[in-house]
């Protein structure tokens, strides 16, 4: 079971809660993947681009997640999943093209170097599920796709009581596994994510850099 609660990061106020992530969150959302990873490729793509992303996910069939609110401020915090990252990437190319489409272009017009890792992004539903033997046989998996919380909050408890919602919505889609990628230098969030149960499934490369891809039964 994931650990709630508060401890000495400080009290969480009264009036906080969690709440399903909704495209009114999306800029938030973008401001606080932006301080949560920087230098990865996805934060990469700006501001824009992410903002596109986040209002898309919660529109889509295959996309949910969860927002740490603090009564009517800003998200503290946010986890952001899928039931397939083949199936979402479809589902925005196919719905959601034009408002992705603008940011999108925008940027890789200002740093081309950015489109082979966006070809990259593309095909990494095949670098993780490249066994078509082993997807046959697997229980429905689900995608945890970020998990940030705000700097000056971490340490509350905040994480776990994301992880422990989106835990409850994954076991109400009929989810049996989440799933997770991580840099392998992110130190902090492999603690996390081994804290709370995942453990390594497989190692591969993205980006040219070594990630790690992480599971747990839910
Ligand atoms: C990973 C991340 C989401 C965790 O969020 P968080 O709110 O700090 O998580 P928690 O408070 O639940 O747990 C983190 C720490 O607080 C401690 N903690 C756990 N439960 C706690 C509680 N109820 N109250 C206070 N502290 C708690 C843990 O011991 C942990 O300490 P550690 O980092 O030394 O191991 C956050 O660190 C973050 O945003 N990181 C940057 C983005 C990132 O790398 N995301 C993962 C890849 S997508």
């Amino acid at each position: 079971m994931v650990a709630e609660g508060t401890r000495a990061g400080g009290e969480l106020p009264p009036a906080f809660v969690i709440a399903a992530l909704e495209p009114r969150h999306a800029a938030h959302a973008a401001t606080l993947h932006l301080a949560g990873q920087p230098g990865t490729f996805l934060s990469s793509l700006g501001p824009g681009v992410l903002t596109a992303l986040y209002t898309a996910l919660p529109s889509t069939r295959a996309g949910f997640g969860w927002v740490a609110l603090d009564g009517d401020a800003a998200p503290r915090g946010f986890v952001a999943a899928t039931v397939g990252v083949g199936r979402l990437f479809v589902e925005i190319g196919t719905t959601r093209l034009g408002t992705l489409l603008p940011p999108l272009l925008a940027q890789l017009a200002r740093h081309p170097a950015l489109l082979g890792r966006t070809a990259q992004t593309l095909l990494y539903p095949l670098l993780v599920r490249n066994d078509a033997a082993a997807r046959r046989s697997e229980q429905p998996a689900a995608e945890l796709l970020a998990i940030m919380v705000e700097p000056a909050w971490r340490s509350r408890g905040i994480g776990a009581r994301l992880l422990a919602r989106l835990l409850d919505d994954c076991r109400a889609r009929g989810v049996r596994t989440l799933e997770v990628t991580v840099d392998a230098g992110n130190d902090g969030a492999r603690r996390f994510y081994h804290r709370h149960g995942f453990g390594a499934a497989r190692a591969f490369v993205l980006y040219g850099r070594p990630m790690l891809h992480l599971r747990r039964a839910v």
